[in-house]
């Protein structure tokens, strides 16, 4: 109970509280078995001639090797953190590509924890059950960060920034890939605001960050070489997967007279939000920010 007060105090939350995203992810964590194989809980990237639209896992694991390219990692031994990391889908990931990787994950998630540490049985790799604004990772002891369509869950604020920042080691990168704002909530269109709204609301996110802002920030806090890439158009093609993949999903837990959690229609309502989002560039966009400390 402790715990979760502590954690509940250091989100600065408006929207999602820490516990409000514990329990989503407790309860909707296994929907993305059906979204991925190698549970990745995110969206794809896609590389023409490299992946093929309508392969969505090799299209997720295409934006885990981009992450990692970006990292810049040295070949030796290296110790990263995924901040927000999920089943450990990209931490998995990365360990293959690079042998001499250990790889610290973070969630709020008791159940990520406890099955995602069971998938790194065997690897340089750990799953703790912490907040990535106030982790006890030591300052300055990381050679890379990733926060993949995770800091959004605290609507990109400086709190986990900040945070980023403290356990880099100097010249270190962060990489953030996940989805922003192009101008304040407060400006946006009637049909942008609606799935704002729906999509903070299904995700038990925090708002998401403005892009220009999060760079602001970055920058306010120390960052340097501050490379912002719009990825909209290469995401596309696995949001476009999101009206079958999940509703298929739910389709067949009917069928198999599973009970539908409320987490899950949430996810299923998000992801439609999420999809509708997509049709308002000049509002929402994805991103892939690579910042060095
Ligand atoms: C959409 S999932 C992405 C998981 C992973 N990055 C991936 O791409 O597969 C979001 C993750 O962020 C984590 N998360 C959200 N808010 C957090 C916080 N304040 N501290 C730690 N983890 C958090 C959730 O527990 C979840 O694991």
């Amino acid at each position: 109970m402790e715990t979760v007060l502590k954690q509940l105090r250091s989100l600065d939350s408006k929207n999602a509280t820490a516990q409000e995203i514990s329990d989503f992810y407790n309860e909707a964590t296994e929907d993305y078995s059906f979204w991925s194989k190698d549970f990745n809980m995110h969206f794809g990237y896609c590389t023409m001639g490299k992946t093929l639209p309508f392969l969505r896992n090799s299209m997720l694991n295409e934006m885990n090797r981009q992450v990692l390219k970006r990292l810049a990692l040295e070949k030796g031994t290296q110790l990263t953190a995924d901040l927000g990391c999920g089943m450990g889908g990209t931490m998995r990931h990365f360990m293959k590509t690079h042998k001499k990787l250990s790889i610290i994950g973070v969630t709020l998630s008791e159940f990520q924890v406890v099955q995602g540490n069971i998938f790194l049985n065997n690897t340089k790799g750990i799953i703790i059950n912490e907040n990535y604004t106030n982790t006890s990772i030591p300052t300055s002891s990381i050679d890379g960060a990733v926060a993949m369509e995770s800091f959004c869950h605290s609507g990109h604020s400086i709190s986990c920034l900040k945070e980023a920042h403290r356990i880099l080691k100097k010249g270190k990168k962060l990489v953030i890939t996940d989805a922003f704002l192009k101008k304040p909530p407060s400006e946006l269109c009637t049909g942008s605001k609606y799935s704002y709204d729906g999509l903070c609301k299904g995700w038990s996110l925090d708002g998401i960050g403005v892009i220009d802002e999060v760079k602001k920030n970055l920058n306010n806090l120390g960052f340097k070489n501050i490379t912002i890439e719009d990825i909209s158009l290469r995401v596309a093609p696995s949001v476009l997967h999101v009206p079958f993949a999940i509703p298929l999903f739910l389709i067949k837990q009917f069928f198999k007279g599973k009970k539908i959690k409320p987490q899950s229609w949430n996810n299923l309502k998000a992801s439609f939000f999420a999809l509708l989002a997509g049709l308002h560039r000049s509002s929402f966009g994805y991103y892939i920010i690579t910042a060095q400390k």
